[in-house]
């Protein structure tokens, strides 16, 4: 099979390219990623010889681009990773989020029409439920869409369009839709790497509100391991929730990086709430289960603890990417919080 994954030099689709080049060696995967700030050719290095695997940059927005190497490349499935993913940084400025995560979706999918292109995979998100209270039950896949930020909006939107562009036109795409993913090479904006790496360098830890939010962690490589599945057994048209029950308040991992590393708790600092925090996020996974087959394998704390020792091991990596763009971004966001 020949794949074009998308975005494939980011946290999560970094992960999948490697994912399905050990896990199907026949394959071909051509990865066209724009190489934005959270892109990064590292993230591949113990891939990129590989003969069955190509490197192109370029953006999802261009349409020649896409189609030309849909053609040479005699693309039988599209998997969708490109997007603007930072919930912080799409309240800061909510337009390139709409332009890659709308429009680049919208030109995947006008490609994969043109060409009858016979497998479609968008990868989505849980932000599109919006937030569940306390008691509400873990969210399926027949939950109303209700996103709360700029970010979950313009995801919301790329899930509808490819919904709308298989009802008319017949395009063989599925939705999937996951939980917070933890895992090396995350980008340090998120939540794990950030305190990871903040606490590393006895800088405070950014605490929103009153910490209490509740989020539902997996392991990047059981999500990916459900979006091979949903690729290969996934019925077109249908949306597939990922997550793997492991709901947790943001202070208790805050305090379990902390112990780990052994630093003190004292480095924890509430900041300023985000606007328009989502409570909790936690999704019902059963059709994935019962028709896909698939389950999460990795134990919460134990690939937590990976993580961080990932981390620690891999100063050079982080240190390359907290370049300018990052700082800038830190003093716009932490700054007056
Ligand atoms: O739920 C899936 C989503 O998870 C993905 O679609 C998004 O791309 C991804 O960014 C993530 O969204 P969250 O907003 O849940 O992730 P984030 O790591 O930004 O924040 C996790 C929680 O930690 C959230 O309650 C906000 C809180 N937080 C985060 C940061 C960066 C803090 O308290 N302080 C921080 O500095």
């Amino acid at each position: 099979m020949n794949l074009l994954v998308t975005g494939g030099c980011g946290f999560i689709g970094s992960h999948y390219v490697r994912y399905r080049l050990t896990h199907h060696p026949g394959d071909r995967v051509v990865n066209l990623d724009a190489l934005t700030y959270s892109g990064n050719l590292a993230n591949l290095e113990d891939i990129a010889d590989r003969p069955n695997y190509r490197f192109v940059r370029g953006s999802i927005c261009d349409r020649a681009l896409v189609e030309s190497l849909c053609r040479s490349e005699r693309i039988d499935a599209i998997v969708n990773f490109a997007a603007h993913t930072h919930v912080d940084r799409s309240i800061l400025d909510a337009s390139p989020f709409v332009e890659t995560n709308i429009g680049g979706t919208l030109t995947l999918l006008d490609v994969a029409r043109a060409l009858q292109i016979p497998r479609y995979v968008q990868v989505s998100t849980d932000e599109v439920y919006g937030a569940l209270t306390a008691d509400d039950p873990p969210t399926d896949e027949r939950a109303p869409l209700a996103p709360n930020s700029p970010y979950a909006a313009s995801k919301a939107a790329a899930d509808l369009m490819v919904r709308a562009y298989h009802v008319t036109y017949g395009v063989p795409a599925v939705v999937t839709r996951c939980t917070n993913n933890y895992g090396p090479c995350q980008f340090p904006e998120k939540l794990i790497p950030l305190m990871v790496i903040n606490a590393l360098n006895d800088k405070p830890l950014p605490v929103y509100g009153d910490g209490r939010y509740v989020r539902d962690w997996i392991y990047v490589v059981d999500h990916c391991e459900g979006i091979d599945l949903a690729l290969q057994k996934g019925r077109p048209g249908e949306i597939y929730n990922f997550g793997a029950s492991n709901e947790r308040v943001n202070l208790e991992i805050i305090e379990r990086i902390l112990d780990y590393l052994n630093k003190p708790r004292s480095l924890i600092q509430y900041v300023k709430d985000r606007p328009g925090h989502d409570r909790r996020y936690a999704l019902n996974s059963g059709k994935a289960r019962a028709e896909l087959g698939w389950s999460p394998r990795h134990d919460f704390y134990a690939a937590l603890e990976a993580t961080i020792q990932w981390y620690v091991e891999h100063r050079a990596w982080w240190e390359a990417v907290m370049t300018g763009e990052y700082q800038k971004y830190y003093d716009a966001w932490y700054g007056g919080r």
